[in-house]
């Protein structure tokens, strides 16, 4: 699953869609955690949708990633701002992609 210490263990290699990134990023194989208080592992995720389809608040929306061996689209953080800890994503994601604050 997603290191929950990311933000210690890699270096912020820049920003999409608002939202930072976190490396190494090597795209289109290689695409790093996308987020800071909502943290996605572009690299796990298979695109299974739970996730956005139950956060109480929308927090993510789509993006294309043509040629990630994974899957061809992924989840954005794109309004991790508006999270409320329900911590509902990170319990449902099957592949454990997704960390929120410190859990
Ligand atoms: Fe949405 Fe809850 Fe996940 Fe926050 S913890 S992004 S509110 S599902
Ligand atoms: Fe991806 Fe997991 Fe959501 S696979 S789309 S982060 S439920």
């Amino acid at each position: 699953g997603i290191d929950p210490n990311f933000d210690d263990n890699r270096e912020r290699v820049g920003e999409e869609n608002g939202v930072d990134v976190w490396g190494p990023v090597d795209p289109p194989e290689q695409l790093g955690i996308h987020g800071v208080h909502v943290a996605v592992d572009y690299d796990l995720c298979v695109a299974d949708g739970a996730c956005l389809q139950n956060c109480p608040v929308d927090v993510f929306t789509w993006v294309d990633t043509p040629g990630h061996p994974e899957s061809d689209r992924k989840v954005e953080p794109t309004y991790e701002d508006q999270c409320i800890d329900c911590m509902l994503c990170v319990d449902i994601c099957p592949v454990d992609a997704i960390d929120v604050d410190g859990s």
